[in-house]
């Protein structure tokens, strides 16, 4: 017989899948795979039910619902400023993952060079190599995750095609700053590349602090790919539907890539996901105000165990340096551990890494309920004890 792909095929099963199947046969809270466990807003569900019976379920545009289209246009204005034509402009896709691989395929040649921040989101390096490209990667560290400037600066060269960026940042929980944005945008325009910005946790920034889209700074608006999903935005991460903003120019290869991707995304969810956008401000304000909450409720509690917890700015997820208790394994053996010894779930930071990952760090999600959370502290406590 012969073999798959050998690229895809290396990558073996994800993290996620392993430590959510540990989770399920040890009984263990899972605090790894990054889902929250409620069903998302009332309204947004009624509305998908609704179409789903009244509404055609045939394959809608290839670019998405006009609705959806212009939902996503009116939000990038609402709370960006942005002037985005939903019509030329946005192209919803089969979740941020579909947007991502269609804006890599879509945009990379063989050879074309690709400038990526590590720790990495999964998906990121198997599609770039998959297009035939070459990921050049830029590290943050911890505890602060800053950028060096003279290693980001190295990592572009006469080959860059794009930079990948991701704020707020999955597993960091860094919220790139303005600075930081600044430079980039420098970079890219030097190099006449593009940038794709996996933005899915846009709505999940703390302590007041606000997202900033790199389309909205100067230079970027014709060279940058901005991508959003209604799963992290409504809590209804199964639903995989994302979408895609970038000047016409940008989005025609973005959607030569997407018609032999997926072509399309259910409708009924497409309707939801537009009537979820226009939903009035409080929604989002009480979204980021409880994700912080579940934050600082697990933050609190691992530092009164002993654990020593990097700064979260945004997203699900918070850091923790498991050395700090005196484990000295490796971060794998940590979540392999608890898991079955305490009975929670973690994901080891080596995941997010092509080589030398930061020693013994692990990623706990906090998009759970508060007693979940409170259980999943009293489990490590007692182990911790016992240990
Ligand atoms: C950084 C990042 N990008 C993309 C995705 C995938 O989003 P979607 O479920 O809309 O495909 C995730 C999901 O965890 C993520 O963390």
């Amino acid at each position: 017989m012969k073999h798959g792909n050998s690229g895809l095929s290396a990558y073996g099963t994800t993290i996620f899948e392993v430590m959510s199947r540990l989770a399920r046969e040890h009984g263990a809270i899972n605090l790894g795979q990054g889902f929250p466990d409620g069903n998302g807003p009332d309204d947004v569900r009624a509305v998908a039910a609704r179409a789903l019976e009244d509404r055609p379920n045939q394959y809608p545009p290839m670019l998405g619902l006009p609705e959806l289209r212009q939902a996503v246009a009116a939000h990038a204005r609402r709370f960006y400023g942005l002037e985005v034509d939903g019509e030329r402009e946005v192209m919803v896709t089969s979740g941020a993952t579909e947007a991502l691989a269609a804006c890599l395929l879509g945009l990379l040649d063989p050879g074309d060079e690709a400038v990526l921040f590590e720790p990495l989101y999964d998906s990121y390096l198997p599609i770039v190599e998959r297009a035939g490209a070459i990921g050049r990667r830029v590290r943050v560290e911890p505890p602060g995750w800053r950028i060096d400037p003279d290693a980001m600066a190295a990592a572009f060269s006469p080959r860059t095609k794009l930079v990948l960026l991701n704020t707020p940042m999955n597993p960091t929980g860094k919220v790139f700053t303005q600075g930081e944005l600044a430079a980039i945008a420098e970079l890219v325009a030097a190099h006449d590349a593009f940038a794709v910005c996996d933005e899915v946790y846009e709505h999940l920034v703390f302590d007041g602090a606000r997202h900033h889209p790199l389309i909205g700074l100067p230079g970027m608006r014709e060279r940058t790919a901005r991508i959003g999903s209604a799963g992290k935005t409504f809590s209804l991460t199964g639903w995989k539907v994302g979408y895609v903003t970038a000047a016409p120019d940008m989005l025609a290869p973005i959607a030569r890539a997407h018609q032999f991707l997926t072509f399309t995304t259910p409708p009924n969810l497409q309707a939801a996901a537009a009537h979820g956008l226009g939903k009035a401000d409080d929604y989002f304000t009480g979204l980021a105000a409880g994700m912080q909450a579940g934050r600082d409720r697990l933050r609190a509690g691992l530092e009164r165990i002993g654990f020593a917890v990097a700064p979260c700015q945004g997203t699900y997820f918070l850091t923790v340096d498991v050395r700090s208790i005196g484990f000295t394994g490796s971060d794998l053996d940590f979540c392999t551990e608890i898991v079955r010894e305490a009975g929670v779930a973690a994901i080891p930071f080596s995941a997010f890494y092509v080589e030398r990952p930061p020693e013994g760090h692990v990623r706990f999600a906090f998009c759970k309920p508060a007693a979940m959370l409170d259980e999943a502290i009293e489990r490590l406590a007692a182990w911790v004890s016992r240990r």
